[in-house]
């Protein structure tokens, strides 16, 4: 059920700045192409929208999409990982990171600054990719870590136990196993089906549409949180 119907707006999350990636990340190849991904943004959106029913504010930084803003979200467009890096760290501090992007773990080594032009016997192209750096991994580092960090793990196959080693390589509070690949769940679908983990917990959000799997997420994470303490 929505935390709005029947009127009714809770406030498990008022007084906390909540901080969501949402979408893609498109890494330029050259000036016409680029590595991208089938991220819509649906879900971190749907999250963004859901804690800020909660009573949060909430910073939403934002791939390539084609999405509104929930009104009362303050967005932060961006289209590379270098540039989602830069505005999630700038837009910190927050008690909660939520990591719902795709970010490419990997980008061209060189833009080409002219359109790359295939030439007679070309058999093919070779092009050299290096690592991004993990923006989920640096907000669970960083000094001013958020209370709450929260990230997804896309997965095609052995959901638990990748989601379980981005858990406890990443230092995270809480894990989304996401299933990708498959109808009706992961990426562009309006569904979704979430195997949340957290140290010695377990629990299934779904199947259901994104927006009611992001409010039961806002529900499992808030009580979670410690107390605001006196000087907040
Ligand atoms: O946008 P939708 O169409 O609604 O689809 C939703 C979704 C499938 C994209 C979403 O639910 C989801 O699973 N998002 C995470 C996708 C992903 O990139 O997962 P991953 O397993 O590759 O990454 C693990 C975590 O590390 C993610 O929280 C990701 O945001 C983060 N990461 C990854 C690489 C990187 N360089 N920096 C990161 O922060």
């Amino acid at each position: 059920m929505s935390p709005v119907s029947g009127g009714v707006r809770r406030n498990v999350l008022a007084d906390r700045h909540v901080l969501v990636s949402a979408g893609p990340t498109y890494e330029d190849i050259d000036p016409v192409r680029f590595l991208g991904n089938r991220s819509s943004g649906r879900m971190g959106f749907a999250v963004a929208a859901a804690a800020l029913d909660a009573g949060a504010r909430v910073t939403l930084v934002a791939g390539p999409v084609a999405l509104p803003t929930p009104p009362g979200v303050e967005r932060r467009d961006v289209r590379s990982a270098a540039q989602m890096h830069q505005a999630v760290m700038d837009s910190l501090p927050a008690d909660v990171y939520i990591g719902a992007a795709a970010v490419a773990d990997f980008t061209p080594a060189h833009v080409a600054g002219h359109k790359i032009k295939k030439r007679p016997g070309d058999a093919g192209l070779v092009l050299e990719l290096v690592r991004t750096r993990d923006i989920l991994a640096d907000v669970a580092r960083h000094e001013r870590r958020p209370l709450l960090v929260v990230g997804f793990a896309a997965e095609t196959a052995d959901l638990e136990h990748n989601a379980l080693a981005k858990l406890r390589d990443k230092q995270l509070d809480m894990v989304c196993g996401n299933r990708v690949g498959t109808a009706g769940s992961g990426f562009e679908s309006p569904d979704n089906t979430l195997e949340v983990y957290w140290a010695g917990g377990h629990r299934r959000l779904g199947p259901g549409p994104k927006t009611t799997i992001a409010t039961a997420l806002i529900d499992l994470l808030a009580p979670r949180l410690p107390a605001i303490p006196e000087h907040h």
